[in-house]
């Protein structure tokens, strides 16, 4: 915190950039606000009690959930994932409330994707409103750092009309809500949930590295969770607060100086976007707003994908069932 009254008196914004929207939030302790999912004594909480340590060994994975489900709200934690070889491992930081409402369930999703050694975690973002899990929306990205080198903290904000997902108070994706949107924009009380399990049909390169056990146990570690939200009874719709989301700390949109950030993310490490991805969507989606510079970009990045490259219906359809990746996973 010393760089933060350091950074105070240098520049506003350098307080924010360094110290981190969260910081100012209420943490909840792991037994006030959440109970373990899966995974026995995969799941660690350490001294301070609100420091979470979830594995994957051979056994099993392991998780958690918020005891609340809320209804719009800011939701973070800060995340340091496991090293070394991690093919095939997932780790997932995401809103759903698939328990109660199995054929028309919400969520919002932040999945890490692991990988072979020398070659870097990805993250994935993605959601579903209603029910609209034959409708991915997946984005996937590379990172700026090395995510398992030292925790960073991974946040969504999620309001009536937009879901804004966040790196480092970096915004690295927005979502507004659109008309032709209907029911799929995310609009029923989630939990929020974390867990780390074995992908490997999936996960790296399409399943074609699986998890290894030899590096077993796989180690994700979770700090600083902030649930900033109104907590809400899903069936009765009653809710304990007003205007949850209204908090100094918790951001309210885009500023222009991080859209810029943003725009300069999305350049230079966006590797995949259901927007682009003809094998999957021939018209892109409504609500996708596209860029021939970055569908150029895409196209340089994976010819196959992302169309202009002439093949057979059959290698088609393997490829984008392969790029679909996590669609539907957790
Ligand atoms: C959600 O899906 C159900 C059917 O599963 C439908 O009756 C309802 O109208 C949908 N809601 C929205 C907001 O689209």
């Amino acid at each position: 915190m010393v760089n933060c009254h350091l950074g105070f008196f240098v520049l506003l914004s350098f307080v924010v950039s360094v110290c981190g929207a969260s910081r100012n939030l209420p943490i909840l302790s792991f037994d006030e606000g959440y109970s373990q999912l899966f995974g026995d004594d995969n799941l660690i909480v350490l001294k301070d009690g609100k420091s979470v340590h979830l594995s994957l060994d051979e056994r099993t994975g392991s998780g958690f959930v918020s005891q609340d489900l809320y209804f719009h709200g800011f939701f973070s934690a800060s995340i340091k994932l496991p090293a070394d070889y991690t093919a095939g491992v997932v780790v997932a930081f995401y809103m759903s409330n698939g328990d109660m409402f199995e054929k028309n369930h919400d969520e919002v999703d932040f999945e890490f994707l692991g990988n072979i050694r020398g070659k870097d975690w990805r993250i994935q973002t993605n959601v579903y409103g209603n029910g609209s899990t034959s409708f991915g929306r997946e984005e996937r990205y590379g990172l700026w750092f090395d995510p398992s080198e030292d925790f960073h903290q991974y946040s969504i904000l999620w309001t009536e009309d937009q879901i804004i997902f966040y790196v480092d108070n970096v915004p690295i994706r927005e979502i507004k809500r659109t008309a032709a949107m209907g029911g799929d924009f995310p609009s029923k009380p989630m939990s929020l949930y974390a867990t780390i399990w074995d992908g490997s049909d999936w996960a790296t390169n399409g399943g074609r590295y699986r998890v290894n056990y030899k590096y077993a146990p796989y180690v994700a570690k979770f700090s600083d969770l902030v649930l900033h939200g109104c907590a809400m009874d899903p069936i009765e719709q009653s809710s304990k607060c007003d205007n949850a989301e209204k908090h100094d700390s918790v951001p309210t949109g885009i500023t222009p100086q991080q859209r810029t950030k943003m725009e300069n993310f999305r350049k230079k490490q966006m590797q995949y976007s259901y927007c682009y991805d003809r094998a999957r969507y021939k018209v892109p989606p409504s609500e996708c707003v596209l860029d021939p510079k970055e569908a150029e970009r895409l196209r340089a990045f994976d010819p196959v994908t992302f169309g202009g490259v002439h093949r057979s219906r059959g290698k088609r359809h393997h490829r984008s069932k392969s790029s679909q990746g996590g669609a539907s996973s957790v």
